[in-house]
C-alpha cells in the first residue's frame, strides 16, 4: 500500500493508543487470516530475520512495520520456538532507535555467543536531505530478551558500494566468524561482500573480498544472502533483484534463487564447482528466505511469503505478509531438497483417505501419488460454480501448474495468473500444505516448491480431487 513517507516514518512513540487500538481492531476483521503460518501482529511482515539457535530454543524475528501494510520504519520482532512449527512472539523487538538505525533496523541474522545471542544487521539511516548511510551494526541479546546495541559501526559502507549494501549474515566456518552482505557496485551490479571476525571477535570486522559466486552482471542487487552448508557442500541462498530472464526465467516481480556448490575458497574469496542457478520456489510468492546450520548439522531455512511493491488484498485490513513453514535442506543425486520439519506431522488431527469435499475449513495437509501419463487437475478453495485454485499434475507432458486465475480476490496479476515448473515425466508425488490464504507444494519429495498466497471467496471452500488420485487427507490444527 503506498503511503505517505511521514506516514511510514513516524515516530513510533507519536502513534496514539488509540490509533494503535483502531489498526488492531481493523486486521482482526481480516477473513484471510492462517492458523498455523506466522502473521505480524500488525502491519506488515517481510524477511524473516535472525533465525538461529539460542538459549535452548529456535529463534526467529521478522521485518515489520506495525502501523500498516507498507514499508515503513522498520523493527525485528521475535517470536521463539521449540519445535519449528509452533512459534510465540515473546514481545521482545529490536527497535529503530538508534542514531545508527534511525531510519530502520532492517535486515540481518544472529548466532549465540558466549550465552548471549548476537544480532548482526543494517541499520537504514538517512539524513535530512534523505541521503542513506548503510550501517553494518550489532546487538546483544541476552537470556531474559534484554537488548543491548553496540555502540560502534561495525562495517561502514565501502567506497565501492552504492546505498544498497546490506543484510549481513554471520556464519561459522572451520571454526572462524565470517559475514557475506549484499551490496551494489558503482555500476549498478549486484554483488556480494565477504567479511570475517579479527580474532572471531564480532566486535572487529575486516574484508576478506568481493565474493565470486558466479553473478551475471544483469542482477542490479543482491539481497539476503545466505551461505548454508548441506551435506558439506556450500549452498548460496539469495534475491537477486532485476535478473535477466534469459539467465533464468521466473515471473515474479524478484526473484528469489540458489546455488549448490563444491567448495567454499576463504581465500579467494569464491565459490567454485558446479554452481547452477536455479529457482528456489515456483510459486507466487517466496522471497528473502533465510537460513543457518542449526548446532545439530541440519540446514534450516524459512522465507517471506510476500514480495517488495507487491500490493495484497489484506493492505486494507492493516496487515501483509507471512512466513512459510520451516524446511530442511538435503542434497540427492546433486539436486537440492526442501522438506517441512518433521514435526509438521504433530499439527494433523484426522487422517481420511482423500477425496472430493464440499467443504473444509481450508486448514489442511494432502498427501497424494499422481501415475505416469496422467494429467491430474486438482481444484482447492473451490466453490459451487467450479471456481478455485486449480493445481494440475501432468505427467505426461512432466509439468506442474498452479492457476489462481479463478480463486477468490485477484491481485498483482501484471505479473500472471499462473505459475509452473517442469518435472519427470513419471509418477509424481505431491504433499500440500494449506492454511486460509496460503498454500505450500511441495513436488516429488521437495525436488520443487510452490510457495503462494491466495484470497479466497466465503464460499471457496471446496476440495476438487480427480478420479485416478490417491492420497491422504489431514484436516490440521
Ligand atoms: C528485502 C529487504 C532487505 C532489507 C529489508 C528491509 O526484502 O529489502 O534487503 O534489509 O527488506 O525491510
Amino acid at each position: 500500500m503506498n503511503l505517505p513517507t511521514e506516514v511510514r516514518y513516524r515516530p513510533y512513540a507519536d502513534w496514539t493508543a488509540e490509533e494503535r487500538a483502531t489498526i488492531a481492531k481493523n486486521v482482526a476483521s481480516s477473513p484471510w487470516h492462517t492458523t498455523y503460518h506466522l502473521e505480524p501482529k500488525t502491519g506488515l511482515l517481510n524477511d524473516p530475520n535472525g533465525f538461529s539457535f539460542f538459549n535452548g530454543k529456535f529463534q526467529l524475528f521478522y521485518q515489520n512495520w506495525p502501523f500498516g501494510a507498507a514499508h515503513g520504519l522498520k523493527q525485528w520482532v521475535h517470536t521463539e520456538s521449540e519445535d519449528l512449527v509452533h512459534f510465540n512472539e515473546t514481545g521482545v523487538v529490536l527497535l529503530p532507535d538508534h542514531a545508527h538505525d534511525s531510519h530502520g533496523a532492517y535486515s540481518g541474522s544472529a548466532y549465540e555467543i558466549d550465552d548471549k545471542l548476537f544480532l548482526f544487521y543494517t541499520g537504514n539511516v538517512r539524513d535530512e536531505n534523505w541521503v542513506r548511510d548503510p550501517l553494518q551494526i550489532g546487538a546483544w541479546m541476552d537470556k531474559e530478551g534484554q537488548i543491548e546495541k553496540f555502540e560502534n559501526v561495525l562495517i561502514q559502507q565501502p567506497s565501492d558500494v552504492t546505498e544498497h549494501f546490506r543484510d549481513p549474515q554471520i556464519f561459522d566456518y572451520k571454526g572462524q566468524f565470517y559475514a557475506i552482505v549484499g551490496a551494489q557496485s558503482l555500476e549498478k551490479s549486484g554483488f556480494i561482500k565477504l567479511y570475517k571476525a579479527v580474532d572471531n571477535n564480532v566486535q572487529n570486522w575486516e574484508l576478506v573480498g568481493d565474493l565470486d559466486f558466479g553473478g551475471t552482471g544483469s542482477e542490479y542487487m543482491i539481497e539476503c544472502p545466505n551461505l548454508v552448508f548441506v551435506d558439506g557442500k556450500p549452498v548460496l541462498l539469495y534475491s537477486p533483484q532485476g535478473l535477466d530472464k534469459s539467465e533464468l526465467a521466473y515471473d515474479n516481480i524478484y526473484p528469489n534463487t540458489y546455488k549448490v556448490f563444491d567448495h567454499f575458497d576463504t581465500e579467494a574469496p569464491a565459490l567454485t564447482g558446479n554452481g547452477t542457478l536455479e529457482n528456489l520456489d515456483y510459486g507466487f510468492e517466496a522471497y528473502a528466505t533465510q537460513g543457518f546450520n542449526a548446532p545439530d548439522g541440519r540446514a534450516l531455512i524459512v522465507s517471506w511469503i510476500g514480495l517488495p511493491d507487491v500490493d495484497y488484498p489484506t493492505d486494507r485490513y492493516d496487515y501483509q505478509g507471512a512466513m512459510s513453514l520451516v524446511k530442511e535442506l538435503s542434497i540427492k543425486d546433486g539436486k537440492l531438497y526442501q522438506t517441512p520439519v518433521a514435526a509438521m506431522e504433530t499439527l494433523r488431527q484426522t487422517t481420511e483417505t482423500l477425496t472430493s469435499k464440499s467443504a473444509t475449513n481450508n486448514i489442511y495437509e494432502l498427501e497424494f501419488t499422481v501415475p505416469a501419463n496422467t494429467t491430474a487437475d486438482l481444484m482447492l478453495f473451490a466453490d459451487e460454480a467450479g471456481n478455485g485454485l486449480r493445481l494440475t499434475v501432468d505427467t505426461e507432458n512432466g509439468k506442474v501448474i498452479l492457476d489462481r486465475s479463478a480463486c477468490g480476490k485477484q491481485y498483482a496479476t501484471d505479473f500472471g495468473t499462473s505459475r509452473d515448473c517442469d518435472i519427470e515425466t513419471a509418477e509424481t508425488s505431491i504433499r500440500l500444505f494449506a492454511d486460509k490464504s496460503v498454500v505450500e507444494i511441495f513436488v516429488n519429495g521437495g525436488e520443487k516448491v510452490f510457495t503462494s498466497r491466495v484470497f479466497p471467496t466465503e464460499n471457496q471452500t471446496g476440495l476438487v480431487v480427480p478420479k485416478g488420485i490417491t492420497g491422504t487427507y489431514y484436516e490440521l490444527g
